[in-house]
């Protein structure tokens, strides 16, 4: 299932729990049965352009759009001619009413500190940090790398690029000066904007250390400007690095939002291909927007005086589009944590769940697994009657993680959204709504209103029930990516080249008898770890990159945590002996390129790697050794293994 993209791929999940919405949820839901989504969703099919210009009177535009969709595949225009500004519409338009003293962001600091920034903070914090970018020079559709922690500037950062219509991209700060270097060229940023530290686990990150090393090697890059998180030391480069808070002191809070077009590109982001250098996706103002706050708005269920919490990190999407641009755009309170989940006891989750009284509770797989193998006394040590929707997001929940989320963290009573989307994607495609669509363990369940996902085989025709297949989605989105930055070529190919007339998902599944999804996982060469998207290629090149290392394959393997593991078969050059130091130091030469997340698990060193005739190289050999699948002998190098490999291509 998780080699080439071929239809037809084996499903062996089989699961027959099904859990309706309680009764007195659906009562109160924004859709609240399945009727009624059903009803929606043939509405949108029917009238897909009227169906999503009606949503688009929930946001705020300074004059209307003339044309809903433009449609010139692969590249999609919505609401054409139209003006808005992402950031008015997070937080101008609820000034005007009783949100204007409403919690906007409420932040938790790793240490124990926390703030509350009400809808008027938040707003002037922008409109002065919007001054200070617009002093430094930065106009209307220059780029701004923003590498922060989990802190509230972080979101004011991204408010005030998006009100002067800067371009954001937003690293995030798990990976290493190199790979932030490498995004600042990608994107042509001209300043950055950082911390000098943020915590994780009692320890600082040295996020300006990883700024000082990547600015010397991203020539477009003429300032920096630092927060001060952590009271660390830290250089200074005269004329170049300026502190935040310095800057701040004199801005005005007088920023008129600038009205842009509906299509100006709000941001870039940075995800893993099956190929090369990092692809920067491309996310515009009017149906990015759209699409977050309409599917926070439904899948959330959201209530005005619901306390919502997205655990993941503003460096992915998730946090982009869920703690971000969807929640304020809806007027939400957004809970922003910025430690880990283990600091510094197993309970800090649920200690902020009780303290704030969160209502709703949106995490990932990995951290559900965590979660349970710390223990059920945990949880148990908190009230947690306050949350009354969960959801997850990243990657297939595994029936046996679903079943005690449900449980012991929700406590049989709230329904679980299992939300299936991508970066691409930008907003939430595949997910039950809460009062509306029974729940099956493991199956993110049916398409939104608006969306038009199928299983297919590679010539794009649709299979029966219960047939593994490529997951398609049929007809734009408001959300959808616009380009890979820079590369139009390359977004055609990835993603609308492979089957006809359809955006490529790179991901397996299988629809059941009730028109279900169950994703299966990756079709490409990318692995998900703990949630994240990690190209075997970017893994390999960094390894290769290592004056010892000749070749190298990387394949992942099952990790009862993380999901998938990092494993590593290396070649070294001739003459050099492999030890276990070498595997320490290719380890951390990995993390040094791409950063701590990419850190391989284990390192195998081989004479040789099987290969085809044609050369390439055998990774579901490769991949089956990872798991164990294939013990025979004590072997800890692969030479055994490339023999198997060459007879087994004799056979076939
Ligand atoms: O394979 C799917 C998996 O994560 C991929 C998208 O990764 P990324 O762009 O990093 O975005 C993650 C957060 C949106 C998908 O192609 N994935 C995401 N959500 C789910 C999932 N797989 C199964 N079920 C999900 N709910």
């Amino acid at each position: 299932m998780m080699s080439s993209p071929a239809a037809n791929i084996t499903s062996v999940l089989k699961e027959t729990r099904k859990f309706p919405p309680p009764g007195a949820f659906s009562a109160q839901a924004h859709v609240k049965s399945l009727a009624e989504y059903e009803k929606l969703w043939q509405k949108a099919h029917d009238d897909p352009e009227g169906f999503w210009a009606l949503q688009a009177e929930s946001l705020t535009w300074f004059s209307k759009w003339q044309k809903v969709l433009e449609w010139k595949e692969p590249f999609a225009k919505w609401f054409v001619g139209g003006k808005l500004n992402a950031s008015f519409n997070c937080l101008d338009r609820h000034l005007v009413g009783p949100r204007k003293n409403k919690a906007a962001l409420i932040w938790e600091g790793e240490p124990g500190d926390s703030r509350v920034l009400r809808y008027q903070d938040l707003h002037r914090e922008v409109c002065k940090f919007a001054n200070v970018l617009k002093g430094q020079g930065i106009k209307a559709s220059d780029r701004v790398t923003i590498y922060m922690p989990m802190i509230p500037e972080l979101a004011i950062a991204m408010l005030a690029c998006a009100r002067i219509g800067a371009t954001h991209s937003i690293v995030f700060g798990g990976f290493s000066a190199d790979a932030v270097a490498d995004r600042n060229n990608d994107a042509k940023a001209r300043l950055i904007i950082t911390a000098d530290g943020g915590w994780r686990r009692g320890k600082v990150v040295p996020l300006k250390n990883n700024v000082d090393g990547a600015l010397e090697k991203s020539p477009t890059v003429e300032k920096c400007i630092v927060f001060n998180r952590c009271n660390q030391q830290v250089h200074m480069k005269q004329g170049r690095d300026m502190w935040w808070h310095e800057l701040m002191m004199d801005a005005s809070a007088d920023c008129p939002a600038e009205p842009l077009d509906s299509e100006h590109p709000l941001y870039i982001l940075y995800t893993s291909g099956s190929t090369g250098k990092p692809k920067g996706v491309l996310h515009t103002t009017a149906g990015y927007l759209l699409g977050t706050s309409y599917t926070h708005r439904l899948v959330f269920d959201l209530k005005e005086e619901d306390t919502y919490w997205c655990t993941a990190d503003i460096g992915w999407v998730t946090g982009h589009s869920y703690i971000i641009y969807g929640p304020l755009a809806n007027g939400a309170t957004t809970l922003m944590y910025e430690g880990a989940p283990n600091h510094p006891r197993e309970d800090r989750f649920w200690e902020i769940v009780e303290k704030y009284r969160v209502n709703t509770f949106y995490t990932a797989p990995t951290a559900i697994r965590a979660f349970h193998k710390w223990g059920d006394e945990w949880p148990k040590k908190h009230d947690l009657s306050s949350l009354r929707l969960l959801g997850t997001v990243g990657e297939p929940i595994n029936p046996e993680a679903w079943m005690w989320y449900h449980e012991v963290i929700g406590g049989k009573r709230c329904p679980i959204v299992d939300t299936w989307w991508q970066t691409e994607t930008g907003m939430i495609m595949i997910t039950p709504l809460p009062g509306a669509i029974p729940t099956k363990p493991g199956s993110a369940t049916r398409p939104l209103p608006g969306i038009e996902a199928e299983i297919v085989d590679k010539a794009g025709n649709p299979l029966a029930a219960n047939q593994g297949g490529l997951l398609v989605i049929r007809r734009p989105w408001p959300a959808m990516l616009r380009t890979i930055y820079g590369d139009d070529e390359r977004y055609r190919k990835e993603y609308w080249s492979h089957v006809p007339h359809a955006y490529f998902t790179a991901d397996g599944a299988r629809k059941d008898e009730d028109g279900y999804f169950w994703i299966m996982g990756r079709v490409d060469d990318v692995l998900n770890v703990a949630g994240h998207r990690l190209s075997t290629m970017e893994v390999e090149s960094a390894l290769v990159h290592h004056k010892r290392v000749a070749e190298a394959a990387v394949v992942g393997k099952p990790d009862e945590i993380k999901g998938e593991g990092i494993s590593c078969f290396v070649t070294l050059k001739t003459g050099e002996t492999p030890t276990e130091e070498l595997k320490k130091e290719l380890q951390a030469h990995v993390v040094k390129e791409i950063g701590a997340l990419a850190r391989p698990d284990e390192i195998r060193f081989t004479e040789s790697l099987p290969k085809t005739r044609s050369g390439k190289i055998m990774r579901r050999l490769l991949r089956d050794i990872a798991s164990g699948r294939q013990t025979t002998g004590d072997t800890t190098t692969l030479e055994d293994y490339s023999v198997l490999a060459r007879l087994r291509e004799e056979e076939e």
